[in-house]
C-alpha cells in the first residue's frame, strides 16, 4: 500500500512526491532531520524533538517554516491518513531549491526551506527480537565534523560505520575521538559498571538524544547513579552491561564489543529495566 507524504505544505501518495533536484538537501546536504516514535498511535517526546528541530535550524540559520502547533497537526495528520500504530515519523527541512548550485546560501525571501514528512511502520518496535538477544557493536574512529549536536542530513559516515559493522558480523559500531567513545553511529552510547551508568557529557562531539535526557531522568528518578563522563573503550570491554538509546530503538542492551562479550552475553538487568521504564513512561505521556 502506498503511504501518503508530506511536501511543502501538501499531502499526497509517496509516488507523486517531488523534490527539486537543486535542493540543498540533495546537493549539498544542507538540511536537519527529526525522528520522533510513534506507539499506540502517538507521538513520543513531540515537544523534546520540537525543540531540537528550533535548535538544528538556528544553528545552521535554517528559517523554521512552521511553529509548533502546524509541526503537530503535519505529525497527527500523516499518523491518521496511513493508520500508523507503531514506528515513526522522519521529517527533514532543507534551506530549499534555489534554482542553481552555489556554495553560497540563496535568500531566503525568494527560496523557502523544502519540508518533508514520512511515515515509517514498524511492528517491532516495542516487542523487540533484537532487544531479547542484545545487540553486538565494533569500535571505529569518529572522523564525523565538529557540530554534532546538529541533526544535519550528512549521515554518509554514519552510514558507512553500520556496513563496517555487518561486514564483520556486528548490528553496529561505536566512535571513538581521543581513545574515548562518542556515540554509536545513529544513538547514545552507554556503559554500567558496579550499578553506575555512565555516558558521554554533552557537547558539540555528540548528539543531544531526546531519548538519553528521558532515561537519564527515568535512572535517576529509580536511584540508579549516572555519571555523566567519557569512557574508553577498554572501560566499555569490562564493564557489566552496556546499552544505547535512540528514538528508534528505545534502551538497546549491548552485549558485545569488538568480540568481546559482557558479562553473560545477554542484556543485563538494569539496561533491560531501563528499557522497561523508558517504554511504559513514555507510553503514558505520548500525545
Ligand atoms: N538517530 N546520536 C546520533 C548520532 C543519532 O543519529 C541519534 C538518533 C541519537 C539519539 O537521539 P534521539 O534519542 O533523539 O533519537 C544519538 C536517529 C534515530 C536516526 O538517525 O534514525
Amino acid at each position: 500500500m502506498s503511504r501518503i507524504v508530506y511536501v511543502n505544505g501538501e499531502y499526497l501518495p509517496e509516488g507523486e512526491a517531488q523534490v527539486s533536484i537543486f535542493d540543498r538537501g540533495f546537493l549539498m546536504a544542507d538540511g536537519v532531520y527529526e525522528v520522533t516514535t510513534v506507539i499506540d498511535g502517538k507521538l513520543i517526546d513531540f515537544d523534546g524533538h520540537f525543540t531540537r528541530l528550533e535548535r538544528s535550524l538556528s544553528e545552521l540559520d535554517i528559517r523554521n517554516p512552521m511553529d509548533r502547533d502546524r509541526w503537530l497537526e503535519a505529525h497527527r495528520e500523516l499518523i491518521a491518513r496511513n493508520g500508523l500504530d507503531l514506528g515513526m515519523i522522519y521529517l527533514q527541512v532543507t534551506r530549499g531549491a534555489p534554482g542553481d548550485r552555489d556554495f553560497i546560501f540563496p535568500d531566503p525571501e525568494t527560496t523557502p526551506p523544502t519540508v518533508v514528512l514520512f511515515t515509517q511502520s514498524n511492528p517491532a518496535l516495542v516487542d523487540s527480537p533484537k532487544a531479547r538477544k542484545g545487540i553486538k557493536v565494533i569500535s571505529i574512529d569518529d572522523i564525523r565534523w565538529g557540530r554534532r549536536d546538529i541533526k544535519t542530513v550528512q549521515l554518509l559516515y554514519p552510514s558507512m560505520g553500520k556496513m563496517m559493522a555487518q561486514k564483520q558480523g556486528a548490528d553496529d559500531a561505536w566512535m571513538v575521538q581521543d581513545g574515548e567513545v562518542t556515540e554509536g553511529t545513529s544513538n547514545n552510547a552507554y556503559i554500567i559498571k558496579n550499578g553506575r551508568i555512565i555516558t558521554r557529557k554533552l557537547s558539540n562531539d555528540i548528539l543531544h538524544g531526546i531519548t538519553r535526557a528521558a532515561v537519564l531522568r527515568f535512572a535517576r528518578e529509580a536511584q540508579m547513579p549516572v555519571e555523566e563522563r567519557g569512557f574508553t573503550l577498554e572501560e566499555a570491554k569490562a564493564a557489566d552491561e552496556a546499552f544505547v538509546t535512540s528514538a528508534s530503538t528505545f534502551v538497546m542492551p549491548v552485549v558485545e564489543i569488538d568480540g568481546v562479550r559482557l558479562g553473560e552475553g545477554v542484556p543485563g538487568p538494569l539496561a533491560s529495566r531501563l528499557r522497561e521504564i523508558y517504554i511504559e513512561e513514555s507510553r503514558k505521556a505520548a500525545i
